[in-house]
């Protein structure tokens, strides 16, 4: 049983959680919240009040998604990143109407799932998903190589990553697209703290459980020993870094094993778990202009808490 459970625990994973926890700041990436358990609470926290993002995110969309369509002309294949449960693709794929779309995400699961669900409901669109780390350019069926492509990111994703591992990801997206590609992706933009303090940290405590669920996932796959009650969700506003951090704070000095290997924390000492950056109007177009992407149009909600933005691949550049 136990032996079996260790063969099926994914190497990368384990790698993540052990160099994570020895590092002098411990952390672990944020892709390793979305477990099938993770990839739920995910889903609840979008249909918290507090949790802002998706609705601004859903809004836009519905708002503008014919204007992107007229923009981006027809006959464009749709390929998403990190589709996740495919929740707010149907509004693009409605306005748009692609031949194609190829939904991605490491997680094949929940991929195939919600692949099949976006298939019934658009009998007509060759659905292909493809299970993959989007962090690197990515082969795309034959079906979609010849067609020009509408990269999908929305959700303010990108805001995981820092600036660096950004831009990797933009050009990654650039190589997986082609030159005549174009992206639309959300970014969500810097406000008031308090609104983004509630966002994170919901008196429900949806997101405290899917913070602390990385502990459960440690335990169950990577025989872990840690004493998950004595460890607290904290969500924090770096304002130094435009970012919403969260952390595990150790609520006492502890100790536990994970895959035989110990490690020791004293009380108030944290594992960062996300970084979840926001962007002023000019930062995002720095960011995807440094990722080889140039803005094509944006638009915002009257409150300005959100931005969605089509952007254009840009052609190679020989000269300043
Ligand atoms: C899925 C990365 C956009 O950073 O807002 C939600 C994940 N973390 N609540 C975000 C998340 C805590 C979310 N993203």
């Amino acid at each position: 049983m136990d032996v079996a459970r260790r063969a099926e625990a994914d190497p990368a994973f384990r790698a993540d959680v052990i160099a994570g926890l020895s590092a002098p700041t411990r952390a672990i990436p944020a892709r390793w919240f979305y477990d099938r358990r993770g990839s739920e609470l995910f889903e609840e926290i979008t249909r918290l009040p507090e949790y802002y993002l998706s609705r601004a995110d859903r809004a836009l969309l519905e708002r503008h998604s014919g204007e992107v369509a007229r923009i981006a002309g027809a006959g464009r294949a749709v390929i998403e990143f990190g589709s996740g449960s495919s929740a707010k693709t149907p509004v693009v794929l409605r306005a748009v109407s692609p031949s194609s779309y190829v939904p991605i995400d490491i997680s094949g699961e929940f991929l195939r799932d919600s692949a099949a669900e976006l298939q019934a409901e658009f009998p007509g669109l060759a659905v292909l998903p493809v299970e993959a780390d989007f962090m690197h350019p990515i082969r795309l069926p034959e079906a979609v190589e010849a067609a020009p492509k509408l990269g999908f990111f929305p959700g303010s994703t990108v805001g995981n990553l820092v600036a660096a591992t950004a831009v990797d990801l933009l050009r990654a997206m650039k190589e997986t697209l082609g030159e005549e590609s174009m992206l639309l992706i959300g970014m969500d933009r810097i406000k008031d703290e308090a609104i983004l303090l509630k966002a994170y940290d919901d008196p429900a405590g949806v997101t405290a459980a899917f913070n602390l669920n990385l502990l459960h996932r440690i335990t169950g796959e990577l025989e872990g020993t840690i004493p998950i009650q004595a460890f607290r969700h904290r969500a924090l506003w770096n304002d130094r870094l435009a970012r919403i951090e969260m952390h595990l704070e150790a609520q006492c000095d502890l100790a536990f094993t994970v895959d035989g290997i110990g490690f020791s924390m004293k009380a108030g000492e944290t594992i960062h778990t996300e970084n979840s950056h926001k962007y002023g109007v000019r930062d995002a177009r720095l960011l995807l202009k440094a990722g080889g992407w140039e803005v094509v149009e944006e638009w915002t909600d009257a409150d300005e808490t959100f931005a969605l933005i089509l952007a254009k691949a840009e052609p190679r550049r020989f000269a300043p």
